[in-house]
């Protein structure tokens, strides 16, 4: 869905589709330098991740293999205890793997620490991560991320993955939802 079909519930764009696209062509080639001659696991978190994994691995030029994980915040309004529930686990081992978390954004960046250190206990070789968002004025925990797409202001967004209420997920650029919406 574009923004012309959104309408009044975008406040307003902060990163448009093509700068989506463009970034993610740039990340793709880091990634591709990086990781000459090592076997890349891709595991993208399910559902706001969706986008950006499908886009990153059609970007990247070679071989990938792709798994999935759905992970929730223990309970409901305990999203900053940072105690993870798994929802849908991986369907293989990944010992011995180099391993690329792909996220859409980092919040209080409680979620990816747990994935992270969950992932390394596993017997990954290497754990990294991709996340299309950051809020650095948001983070609760410092996680080293390797790749980021954009580092953006702490409001409410929207689009390319990242839901209000499970809508908006389809949109095809990243915006700030109007206050209308949810106030
Ligand atoms: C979002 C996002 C991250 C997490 C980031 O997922 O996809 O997993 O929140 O927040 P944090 O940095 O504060 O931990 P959400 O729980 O909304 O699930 P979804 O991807 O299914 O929408």
């Amino acid at each position: 869905m574009d923004l012309s079909t959104a309408g009044a519930d975008i406040d307003r764009v902060i990163v448009t589709a093509p700068e989506i696209q463009a970034r993610l062509k740039e990340i793709a080639a880091a990634i591709e330098g990086d990781y000459v001659d090592r076997d890349l696991l891709v595991i993208g978190i399910l559902k706001g991740a969706v986008m950006t994994m499908a886009d990153l691995v059609r970007a990247l030029n070679r071989h990938v293999e792709m798994d999935w994980m759905a992970v929730s915040s223990y309970g409901s309004g305990t999203k900053s205890s940072g105690v993870v529930r798994i929802l849908k686990d991986l369907d293989r081992d990944i010992t011995g793997r180099h391993v690329l978390i792909v996220e859409d954004i980092l919040d209080t960046g409680l979620t990816l620490a747990w994935l992270k250190s969950n992932l390394q206990s596993r017997g990954a070789k290497s754990v990294e991560i991709f996340t299309m968002l950051r809020k650095p004025d948001a983070a609760k925990v410092e996680v080293d991320v390797k790749y980021v797409g954009f580092d953006i202001p702490n409001e409410f967004v929207v689009g390319y993955g990242l839901d209000y209420g499970e809508k908006y997920r389809n949109l095809d650029f990243i915006g700030i939802l109007a206050k209308g919406v949810y106030s």
